[in-house]
């Protein structure tokens, strides 16, 4: 059996992109696993939240996790600042990770962007918080889109040089689970860019939360080109050439679960006025009950607090003693 860790920032508007690439994976693995889903919290406060956002935030995470089909009974559902694991083991990592490490971190630099003077610690140490995440629980297996893989590398080689400089067999190795059709979900808007929480046009995602006139009409809008849909011949594009054609083919992929293929020869050579209400109807089919579940969840905040308190419980009984352990074999004295 496997342990798998992952987690998901309450920063707001949750959207296609942490649904496909992540929370749906999340709910899969829960077959014969042991599953730990953890709203950052810590990890969102790297930049400015507003207190009250916060709370419900954390609050629409978790219940996006249970309304996508995430069991609180079966896996352990918590927030990270409920359990002080994260940020003892993080201050550790901090002194395990090397600056020239973190220096090479291509999220830090697109979050800072030129004003790095200006950007929190926080945020420049962020990786090392999500490696104390995961080696608290001696996870073994990390469901998390693309964007993450540069952090998991690191994770690997923090636990690595943790058990070298040591010389103990202690943390394990993670392995990162990116499920290849929806590891990146691009923008409605620009098919360069990822579908982002923080994305300042609406249009350019999907929130788990738009209801289904709002999702038919960001697919309707989405942008193409004057091109028909790709049918597989060179003559009608490849993703470099046809990025926003190739993203929308490929979010239907993600969602029916259909080869790019299969699509292209249902589809292909068509215009995407027939092509978008069938992708419209296929997100709206996988969506609409998560989005309409969440809400209702939304309605008793207390039963979803229960929830987390419950999770944080059993976090807890898992990484306190890790953490003891890791005490123990750096000498730090415990009378
Ligand atoms: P976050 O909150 O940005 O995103 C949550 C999950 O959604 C995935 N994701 C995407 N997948 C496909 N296409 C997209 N456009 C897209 N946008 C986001 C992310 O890869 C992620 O899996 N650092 C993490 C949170 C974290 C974490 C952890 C994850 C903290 N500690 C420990 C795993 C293990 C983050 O910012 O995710």
């Amino acid at each position: 059996m496997a342990r798998i860790f992952s987690g998901v920032q309450p920063t707001g508007n949750l959207h296609l992109g942490n649904y496909l690439g992540a929370i749906r994976n999340f709910v899969n693995l829960q077959k014969g696993n042991e599953c730990i889903y953890c709203v950052v919290d810590l990890h969102a406060v790297t930049v400015w939240q507003e207190p009250k956002n916060l709370i419900c935030n954390t609050r629409e995470v978790a219940a996006a996790f249970i309304a996508a089909g995430v069991d609180p009974k079966k896996s352990i559902i918590f927030n990270q600042s409920a359990v002080s694991a994260h940020t003892t083991l993080s201050w550790v990592l901090n002194c395990v990770v090397r600056v020239g490490w973190l220096n090479r971190m291509t999220q830090f630099k697109e979050k800072a962007g030129k004003n790095r003077e200006n950007a929190s610690v926080g945020l420049y140490v962020y990786p090392a918080l999500m490696a104390a995440d995961i080696l608290a629980y001696f996870a073994t297996h990390v469901p998390v889109g693309d964007d993450q893989k540069q952090h998991l590398e690191l994770t690997r080689d923090i636990a690595q040089k943790f058990n070298n400089d040591y010389d103990v067999d202690f943390f394990p190795i993670v392995e990162p689970l990116i499920l290849e059709d929806a590891a990146r979900v691009m923008s409605l808007r620009d098919g360069r860019q990822k579908m982002s929480k923080s994305d300042p046009s609406d249009n350019a995602r999907i929130n788990i939360t738009d209801d289904a006139d709002t999702i038919a009409k960001k697919i309707r809008r989405a942008k193409t080109d004057s091109e028909p849909v790709p049918d597989g011949s060179q003559s009608l594009g490849t993703v470099a050439t046809r990025p926003e054609a190739f993203n929308l083919i490929d979010i239907f992929c993600a969602l029916t679960e259909c080869s790019r293929t299969e699509i292209m020869s249902e589809f292909g050579g068509k215009p995407f006025s027939e092509f978008k209400p069938a992708l419209a109807d296929a997100a709206i089919t996988s969506l609409g009950p998560v989005g309409t579940e969440m809400r209702h969840l939304l309605n008793d905040p207390a039963e979803i607090d229960r929830v987390l308190a419950d999770g944080a419980n059993r976090a807890r009984s898992i990484s306190e003693p890790i953490i003891k352990e890791v005490h123990g074999i750096m000498g730090f004295l415990n009378p």
